[in-house]
């Protein structure tokens, strides 16, 4: 089982790293890692408006792992991959010279992470406010798997809501799943830090990370977003398994009935019955309840022109409204 002892910033992270990263913050620890607020003094002193940045340095017990800066190395490196809006923008990746320590410096995320969204929503977003936000991180984990990179932690812990859009990050327990991007080191994920509420039934058993299992963890995060609570009673999978937790599943209230199907298939244990894959769910959120309509009741709900088309910049825009909604009511 996962390590279970609680997340601890190092003890010694010096305040200057790299001869130019100063710390001015702690922002959070995960199960491997300790992020600060920094001030670059390179931006800084050619007077970039924004000279503030993240750094990434990984927490007492990794840095001691012999392959720790190989392995910081690795998620900086599959998050490079990625150009996506809705995923974080890396900058750098730096081993500061006096103390050896590696860190990997990143944007800076201002704004609440999902589990925070969920917590102010016990009853479930409603259908208008969740869909943007499903299909900025549906769009963002099909682009991830696009470009063969599994993201492998995929939990509301690692998605915030910031001020300049959703951005999915975390790509510590991640793998490259085509080409030269596997040769990257990778942790054993006995070793990690990983959240079993979201893990899917063959990761517990010991199985490779898939794409599949991506997107049961995705389909968790989706259903606590939609219904405030997790579909299983924050059980790992197996556990709700073995109390046929499946069966009694409930439809989020707010969420379309062609939408529901889709999810509740991507919550299978069984990974020969998820039978479907994170494009076909972020084409189920795209279209909402518009494909359930019988035609006769499309057509009379349709503008004569027809809807607009699905598009990258339509999903943009209803994000952007989304999040200014959220940030003017929280
Ligand atoms: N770029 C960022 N901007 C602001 N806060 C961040 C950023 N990256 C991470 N955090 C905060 O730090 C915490 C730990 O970061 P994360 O990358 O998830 O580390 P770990 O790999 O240990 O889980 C996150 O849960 C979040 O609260
Ligand atoms: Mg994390």
């Amino acid at each position: 089982m996962p390590s279970r002892t609680p997340p601890v910033a190092p003890a010694a992270i010096p305040e200057l790293l790299g001869n130019r990263y100063r710390i001015e913050r702690l922002l959070g620890v995960g199960g491997m890692g300790a992020v600060y607020q920094v001030r670059d003094l390179l931006r800084e002193q050619f007077n970039d408006p924004q000279p503030t940045v993240a750094l990434k340095a990984l927490n007492d017990q990794f840095a001691a792992h012999a392959d720790a800066n190989a392995l910081l190395y690795a998620e900086y490196a599959l998050t490079c991959r990625l150009h996506h809006p809705n995923v974080i923008r890396p900058y750098s990746y730096h081993i500061d010279p006096a103390s050896g320590r590696a860190f990997m410096t990143l944007e800076l995320l201002e704004g609440p992470a999902l589990d925070q969204i969920i917590a102010d929503h016990p009853d479930g977003m409603a259908w208008p406010a969740l869909q943007p936000l499903a299909v900025g991180l549906l769009s963002a984990l099909a682009h991830a798997h696009d470009a063969g990179v599994l993201h492998g932690d995929l939990k509301p812990g690692n998605i915030i809501l910031s001020t300049a859009g959703l951005r999915l990050f975390d790509f510590g327990l991640g793998r490259g799943c085509r080409g030269p991007l596997q040769r990257l080191p990778r942790l054993s994920r006995r070793l990690a830090a990983w959240t079993p509420r979201y893990a899917a039934l063959e990761l517990l058993d010991g199985e490779e990370l898939t794409a599949a299992a991506d997107l049961y963890a995705v389909a968790c995060v989706l259903y606590e977003l939609a219904s405030g609570h997790h579909p299983f009673s924050r059980l790992t999978a197996r556990q709700a398994m073995r109390m046929q937790q499946e069966t009694g599943l409930q439809k989020p209230h707010g969420i379309p009935k062609p939408v529901w199907r889709e999810l509740r298939t991507a919550l299978a244990f069984d990974p020969a019955a998820r039978i479907t894959s994170v494009a076909a769910l972020l084409e189920a959120f795209r279209k909402g309840s518009k494909t359930g309509w019988p035609p006769a009741v499309r057509r009379r709900w349709q503008p004569a022109a027809g809807p607009p088309a699905a598009s990258d910049q339509s999903d943009r825009s209803r994000l952007d409204a989304a999040m200014k909604a959220f940030f003017r009511s929280s």
